[in-house]
């Protein structure tokens, strides 16, 4: 089975082998994080060497047959298996992905996971995702009027206003962006990092919210929205493919010439 290697000095440990059943002849070894706050031990990296003849072909398949078959302790999080939940989303082979959509066959050699970086870890492969959801909760992300809904009706919005929309609904909140930023990292306590921010835009673009002079006003400040830096980490991390940088591109602009 393929040995992991840690770097000079790390805290983390080796952790257990696991085999493949005898008889395997195609396998493939998953090197996984593991952290248990209540056992006082430090990290360490399990290894389990995974029959892909018995496995569905994505790296989530072959976390759950870990849990199912090998060791029923081994704690991560999914839920809707096709790229739409976010819950999912960890770091495997060193890019912030998710497990259900990210191949074992795109994968050369022995598969490296752990949690999503700089995060708190609650357990194993789980972040503690509670302070992205405070700040997602600090944008109001729902939709904002001041005038009455015309005739008692929905309010319409042309299809050109709806396009705008386009790039932005598909976020799936997975934080794969956010942890991928430098900026977020060293500053997530007063920067709202890329995936809120992308959700902040898609309000000040929706052509029915009536809140964009307060919206903007709550992101003038040296940190909430300026400490990101043009670096580009976050959509090249999106796993759904969107461009969050743009998007704090575009809400900049919407600042400057909204000071005219
Ligand atoms: S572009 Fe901005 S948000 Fe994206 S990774 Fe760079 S600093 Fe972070
Ligand atoms: S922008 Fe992409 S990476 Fe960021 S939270 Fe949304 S779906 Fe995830
Ligand atoms: S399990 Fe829902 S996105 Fe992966």
């Amino acid at each position: 089975m393929a040995e992991f290697t840690l770097p000079k000095n790390s805290k983390i440990k080796k952790g257990k082998v696991v085999s493949a059943p005898d008889g395997a002849a195609n396998t493939k070894t998953f090197h996984v994080y593991r952290w248990n706050p209540d056992d006082g031990e430090n990290p360490r990296m399990d290894s389990f060497q995974v029959d892909l003849d018995t496995c569905g072909p994505m790296v989530l398949d072959g976390l759950i047959k870990i849990k199912n078959e090998m060791d029923a302790s081994v704690t991560f999080r999914r839920s809707c298996r096709e790229g739409v939940c976010g819950s999912c989303a960890m770091n495997i082979d060193g890019l912030n992905t998710l497990a259900c959509t990210k191949a074992i066959g795109d994968i050369k050699g022995a598969i490296t996971i752990t949690p999503l970086p700089h995060m708190e870890v609650v357990k194993d492969l789980v972040p503690d995702m509670t302070n992205f959801y405070a700040q997602y909760a600090s944008i109001e992300p729902w939709m904002k009027t001041k005038t009455p809904t015309p005739s008692g009706k929905e309010r319409l919005q042309s299809p050109e206003d709806r396009e705008k929309l386009d790039g932005l609904y598909e976020c799936i909140l997975c934080a794969c962006c956010s942890t991928a930023c430098p900026s977020y990292w060293w500053n997530q306590d007063r920067y709202l990092g890329p995936a809120i921010l992308l959700q902040s835009y898609r309000w000040l673009v929706d052509s029915r919210d009536e809140a964009t002079g307060e919206r903007l006003d709550d992101l003038e400040d040296p940190f909430r929205l300026y400490r990101c830096h043009t670096i580009m980490n976050c959509s090249n991390a999106c796993p759904k493919g969107l461009n969050p940088a743009k998007a704090i591109a575009e809400t900049k602009k919407m600042l400057v010439e909204r000071r005219g």
